[in-house]
């Protein structure tokens, strides 16, 4: 029996664990990004390097949001391409996107597998997410991530990345055990990074597999999800896995024993759902454009998301994509109002 003592319950820790909430939590994927104007005038005098590189200033850019909007997790600033430089890449964020000196020869890609040690290669998002965690209200959740090793595999490989994965898939006919080395050890990597985040304040984690979804039934079941599963069950917080493009793959994603799906606009909450029989909570989905219709609309499309879902527990209402430089910040706020208002009629 607790006596005056009532412990602060994070609303998306709630939707994880399938209980009932007072209304429906919603974050947004990139939400620290150049659609703000704060980012961009702080952008002015820092460059992403910089931002990243110093908890001060990574914790800074996460509060940007928060300090907008009515957001319910906060997640920390820094970019699943960063813990690749613990690999010996090179890694550059500029302009026109992020570049990386992709391997050439099989050397070149042995040379990739060495050992990584959270604290010594990657401290700067540690430091930032026990820093986070002190600034953020207790029934907030500070999210922790990483890329899925499969994603990462592909970032690694393609260096300027094609949208078919041409150099990746190339690799996987032509030296499939050396993939599979590769992808074992990003997913012990991947897996030692987010539960050191855990452990270092992320009260949850998401896994981005932006990329898998370019793979057949039986290559995602070979090259993607063994690895991400391996990842996901180092971590002792829950895991939030992300997959854009994910309806061919739904039920393969949901075996990699995340806690929750993060779901494409391309599918219905409706859909997924049933497909699952909740066997995971769900997250998503609306398509990021749609924030650039009038008010009514945005609100009308925010409706419909939650009915299609449904009545009952499990949703965390985000975008089926991270948000782009384009999107209004008046659309953000009709988005998370909309959410609101939808969840008045629980
Ligand atoms: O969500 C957040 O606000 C936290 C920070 C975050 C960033 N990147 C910051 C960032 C997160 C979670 C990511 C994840 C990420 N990074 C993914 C997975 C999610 C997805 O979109 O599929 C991927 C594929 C990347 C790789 C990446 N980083 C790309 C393709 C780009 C360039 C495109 C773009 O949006 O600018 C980046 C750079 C990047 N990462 C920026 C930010 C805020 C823009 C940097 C700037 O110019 O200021």
């Amino acid at each position: 029996m607790a006596y005056g003592f009532q412990k602060i319950r994070m609303l998306i820790l709630d939707a994880l664990e399938l209980n009932p909430t007072k209304r429906r939590p919603v974050w947004i994927m990139r939400q620290a990004g150049r659609y703000l104007a704060s980012y961009r005038a702080l952008r002015q005098k820092y460059s992403f390097d910089e931002f990243a590189g110093n908890a001060d200033l990574a914790v800074e850019v996460s509060l940007l949001p928060l300090n907008q909007y009515e957001l319910d997790a906060a997640i920390i600033f820094s970019d699943i391409l960063i813990p690749l430089r613990a690999m010996g890449v090179e890694v550059r964020f500029e302009e026109g996107g992020p570049t990386i000196t992709a391997p050439k020869t099989v050397d070149d890609i042995k040379k990739l597998i060495r050992h990584y040690h959270p604290e010594t290669h990657t401290p700067v998002i540690l430091k930032s997410l026990s820093l986070l965690r002190s600034q953020v209200s207790p029934e907030k959740a500070v999210l922790g991530f990483a890329g899925a090793p499969f994603t990462m595999l592909a970032y690694l490989l393609e260096g300027d990345l094609t949208k078919d994965l041409g150099v990746t898939k190339k690799w996987m006919a032509k030296e499939p055990k050396l993939i599979e080395e590769l992808l074992s050890h990003l997913a012990q990597m991947m897996g030692d990074y987010l539960d050191a985040q855990a452990r270092a304040g992320a009260n949850a984690v998401q896994l981005f597999d932006t990329w898998a979804s370019v793979l057949s039934v039986s290559d995602y079941e070979r090259f993607a999800l063994p690895y991400a599963r391996r990842a996901i069950s180092a971590v002792t917080v829950p895991c939030l896995y992300y997959v854009n493009g994910v309806s061919h793959l739904l039920e393969q994603a949901a075996a990699t024993g995340a806690q929750a799906l993060s779901v494409d606009w391309r599918i219905s909450l409706g859909e997924a759902r049933k497909r699952l029989n909740q066997i995971t909570a769900l997250q998503g989905n609306l398509d990021p454009y749609h924030l650039l219709l009038p008010k009514d609309q945005i609100r009308q499309k925010v409706f419909e998301m939650c009915e299609s879902y449904g009545r009952g527990p499990g949703h965390i209402v985000n975008l089926g994509h991270g948000i782009v430089p384009s999107i209004p910040e008046d659309g953000v706020k009709s988005f998370i109002d909309a959410v609101h208002e939808w969840s008045l009629s629980l």
